[in-house]
């Protein structure tokens, strides 16, 4: 039977993917933000997921506004990193496990989460900045992916509420899946940032601080958080802790923080580093 090994929340900031493509992980800037990644790589090493489900929004590479899916799930054999305007990241293709993908798929759909299912999608930095910060640079990504997408792009992305049941859902399907598989989920984006307008660079430490807290004790509370409450308080592009919320639903009610890592700013953001395992 497939088992779920852990949960792990992870900014996707593309500033961090070019310091690492580029080499520069050692300068002053980002040398302190990199030292924190070491003990959550360790954690990744030594629990040795089979399978990795990334829960991420695709920046308009694979979808643009002519068809925005709220769900989407990559049912293919590999997923090319995307071009996103100056070539495609120096990282290796991302593997799926389309045995799994389908039954996800399956198990979703009949559990009444109507997903666009997706045979063939480039993936961007939302996904492969999260397998660089928990894996470094091997030569091939060490586990299979399966890729769900979220709309947080385009108004009205699905709740908090919403994201937290479905990875409820998705823990019933990993629970149900016959093989021997060993399967952690991640739930990337945020924290706080802005990337336009007047509050360009907003951050807001506090706000990011309580959501972590409530993540790990009271996630029914954070599944509460409307719209507008991230807009306000998270900055334009805070939603995307909706995401967080699939890979907190997917672990039971009680979890252990294994290791918690912030740091501002990477980028214009506030980024943010959580791994959860259940107790
Ligand atoms: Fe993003």
């Amino acid at each position: 039977m497939a088992r779920l090994v852990g949960g792990v929340g992870c900014s996707h900031v593309p500033a961090v993917g070019a310091a690492i493509d580029n080499g520069r992980t050692d300068e002053p800037y980002w040398a302190p933000y990199f030292a924190k990644l070491e003990p959550a790589r360790d954690w990744m090493a030594e629990v040795a997921p089979d399978v990795c489900i990334v829960v991420y929004n695709d920046h308009a590479s694979a979808f643009s506004l002519e068809v925005i899916p709220t769900f989407a799930l990559g049912l293919a054999d590999e997923f090319p990193p995307a071009d996103e305007g100056y070539g495609p990241r120096p990282v290796p293709v991302v593997h799926g496990h389309p045995e799994m993908a389908w039954h996800v798929a399956e198990s979703l759909i009949l559990d009444e989460f109507d997903l666009t299912l997706v045979n063939e999608m480039p993936v961007d930095h939302g996904l492969t900045v999260p397998l660089s910060v928990m894996f470094g640079q091997p030569e091939a990504w060490p586990c299979k992916v399966i890729p769900l997408c979220v709309n947080v792009v385009q108004y009205p992305p699905p709740t908090g509420r919403r994201c937290y049941r479905l990875g409820q859902a998705i823990r019933r399907a990993v629970d149900a899946f016959g093989a021997d598989e060993r399967v952690v989920v991640l739930g990337t984006g945020g924290m706080s940032h802005q990337l336009q307008a007047e509050r360009a660079g907003f951050v807001n430490v506090h706000f990011d601080t309580a959501f972590l807290d409530g993540l790990v004790a009271d996630p029914e509370a954070i599944a509460g958080i409307p719209h507008v409450d991230y807009l306000r308080e998270a900055g334009s592009e805070g939603i995307e802790l909706v995401m967080w919320l699939v890979m907190r639903g997917a672990l039971g009610p009680r979890v252990r923080e294994v290791y918690r890592a912030t740091h501002v700013p990477t980028s214009n953001t506030h980024n943010g580093l959580l791994i959860l395992e259940e107790t």
